[in-house]
């Protein structure tokens, strides 16, 4: 019963919470809701130690990419000591079923990029992905539930109004932005992802390496095809803040 009483309380104990975007607008909002006590620079980020919803957390925009979300992560739980990570931003569609402004909660991650090309075509070398940590999707399920999300905004949407779906999903990820057609098709084809981006699959990574429980919440601003330039530019915001809504009421639920 100890035993059993040790394992729970080591897998919901949340002493500090690493949450981590590539961009600004993906950051923003939890930033303003933050009381920061601290902020440090290093590798050219910075690092905003302080409460949110009565945790305390070191939020940091990691910049674009794997690269950069790697050694950011890395950071976060060696030198910030961050025992659980929430990866917070925007994503293009790749399940044909899923609508801008739906969001996806992490189950699997994969990099769609690391691998072998042959006269053939493409051979992933990563087979298996990483999976995010279950207590932490159980929470994001529950926190999307309490959310009150805006509908997508009717000015820029050409669909009629309608609210973000949720789904637990596959996140794929790659060093590229996806704006084509073909390649959305073959991603869905190669991976039966969900949403595909540029730096889960590194924080996952990193993450598991660490044995640090992670989760990742992507709202979609795009669909990865022709149209996906503009609009990410259309609905980046509203989609960033799909999921920081859901960031704020995790914590909250962590709380409780
Ligand atoms: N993030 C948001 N939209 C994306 C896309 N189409 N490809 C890769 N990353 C994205």
């Amino acid at each position: 019963m100890a035993t059993f009483l040790l394992v729970l309380f080591t897998l919901t104990q949340i002493n500090r919470l690493g949450i981590m975007s590539a961009m600004d607008v993906e950051l923003d909002l939890l930033k303003e809701s933050m009381r920061i006590e601290e902020t440090d620079t290093l590798a050219q980020r910075i690092f905003n130690t302080g409460i949110l919803e009565g945790m305390e957390c070191v939020c940091v925009k990691a910049g674009i990419g794997k690269v950069n979300a790697a050694l950011t992560a890395e950071i976060l739980i060696l030198k910030y000591d961050v025992n659980a990570v929430i990866y917070t931003g925007v994503a293009g569609g790749i399940n044909p079923e899923l609508k801008i402004g739906d969001i996806i909660i992490s189950r699997r991650i994969i990099h769609h990029d690391f691998g072998q090309i042959t006269p053939d075509g493409f051979i992933s070398w990563d087979t298996l992905g990483f999976f995010a940590d279950s207590f932490l999707i159980d929470v994001a399920v529950k926190a999307a539930n309490n959310v009150k999300f805006d509908s997508i905004p009717q000015n820029i949407s050409k669909e009629k109004s309608y609210l973000p779906y949720v789904k637990i999903g596959c996140v794929v990820t790659g060093d590229q932005f996806i704006a084509s057609e073909e390649k959305r098709q073959w991603i869905e084809n190669t991976f039966h992802a969900d949403c595909v981006e540029m730096e889960g699959a590194a924080v996952a990574q990193v993450c598991a390496i660490n044995k640090i429980p992670f989760v990742i919440i992507r709202s979609l601003c795009d669909l990865a095809n022709e149209e996906a330039d503009l609009d990410f530019e259309a609905f980046v915001v509203y989609a960033a803040k799909n999921s920081s809504l859901i960031v704020k009421e995790i914590i909250k639920l962590l709380e409780e």
